[in-house]
């Protein structure tokens, strides 16, 4: 069945054309382990490995590539985050829009947190920042785009205020777009979390953290275990990467990621262009329909290639799964493990139908998707 691929706020896809030889090559021939083993080829993965953590590091403005720690994904990043800086005697201010990989392990730990208000197109009220603060708070977390709306927040912003507060500043970059990376030491942001499946265009498995130097020596680490260095320890190596890096890592994953940040760093104006293009596409087509309702930015400006619709008057699972029987259409609809920015959105519990472009979407599919809601709304709202 011929597939229309909408999907890439969860994970994208196609991947970089180079992932996949890298990955199965990697490892029919050299899936050994690293800082194990005292042979050419451990030393050689070792080699590879560190060559990504160099890409991300230059791509994140990291101070040193040591400061580049990775781990499963962003949501174990920020579980380290979180749970390595804060008690339940501390407070955080979260944005309004967080996804439930911040909200859950607050929660779970007991850290209270104040949530800053978002206006209706999903952007922080930073107005609102001063007043939430609190003897007691040590940190503002935010997502850099949001998952549920592709708005994009004014991190820079956020950073002045929690200096001017003394707070440490900690962004979910789960869904970075590439016309707005951050780096840590330039921005003087304390910690950028991130995922190598999304836009970097790497496999699932692999994420990380880039750290400050300040909020290294701070953090402690979440998991604890093997790293093949001061193995005569208990406790865990104190210099990086090795303190947030116990077990085995996802050597294939890094492989893959390492290959997808050279085809991102050789195209990534085409790719920032073509999706900005179509996705001005498909916003004024559900802009122009009366039955459609953007949730979210209504312009290009300070948004990323996920779009969130309300299906007006009907259930928008239905209209995702018609949407799919129709022209093969992937979308993401629900609450998108998002229930705190559908409840600023005012969408909570009904959700909405997520469209999330990528590098390799075509404007044929794009046109067909339009041309796929309007039989679809038009057939749904006769019954
Ligand atoms: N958080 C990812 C999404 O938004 C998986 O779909």
């Amino acid at each position: 069945m011929k597939t229309i691929y909408l999907d890439n706020g969860a994970t994208s896809w196609p991947k970089a054309p180079t992932v996949a030889p890298a990955v199965a090559s990697f490892i029919a021939d050299h899936a050994v382990n690293i800082g194990r083993g005292g042979y050419d080829r451990a030393y050689e993965t070792a080699g590879r490995v560190q060559e990504c953590r160099d890409k991300l590091g230059i791509f994140f403005g990291a101070s040193d590539s040591r400061n580049v720690t990775f781990s499963l994904n962003v949501t174990h990043a920020l579980n380290t985050l979180i749970s390595g800086l804060f008690t339940s005697a501390d407070h955080v201010l979260v944005s309004g829009m967080e996804h439930n990989a911040v909200m859950r392990p607050l929660t779970q730990l007991g850290i209270p947190y104040s949530l800053i208000p978002c206006t209706q197109e999903g952007s922080l009220q930073l107005e609102h920042i001063p007043s939430l603060i609190t003897s007691r708070t040590k940190a503002i977390i935010i997502s850099q785009a949001s998952n549920v709306t592709g708005t994009i927040q004014p991190v820079r912003e956020v950073v002045a205020l929690a200096k001017r507060y003394g707070l440490w500043i900690l962004i979910d970059a789960a869904q970075l777009p590439l016309s707005s990376t951050l780096s840590v030491v330039d921005d003087g942001i304390d910690a950028i979390a991130f995922t190598g499946h999304k836009s970097l265009l790497g496999p699932q498995g692999v994420g990380g953290m880039v750290l400050s130097d300040r909020l290294a020596h701070q953090l402690k680490p979440w998991a604890t275990g093997g790293t093949g260095s001061k193995s005569d320890l208990l406790q865990m190596p104190d210099f990086l990467p090795d303190k947030f890096e116990a077990g085995t890592q996802n050597l294939p994953g890094i492989i893959g990621l390492s290959v997808a940040l050279d085809f991102i760093k050789e195209n990534r104006a085409p790719i920032i262009n073509r999706e900005q293009e179509l996705t001005k596409l498909l916003l004024s087509h559900f802009l122009s329909d009366t039955r459609i309702k953007v949730v979210g930015p209504k312009g290009m400006t300070g948004r990323t290639s996920v779009v969130s619709v309300d299906f007006l008057s009907l259930d928008n699972a239905e209209v995702a799964y018609e949407l799919f029987l129709d022209a093969g259409i992937e979308t993401r609809v629900g609450l998108h493990c998002a229930p705190i920015a559908h409840r600023s959105l005012g969408t909570f519990p009904s959700g909405t139908v997520r469209f999330s472009l990528g590098y390799a979407t075509t404007e044929q599919e794009i046109q067909d998707t339009i041309e796929a809601c309007k039989r679809v709304l038009n057939r749904m709202h006769r019954r």
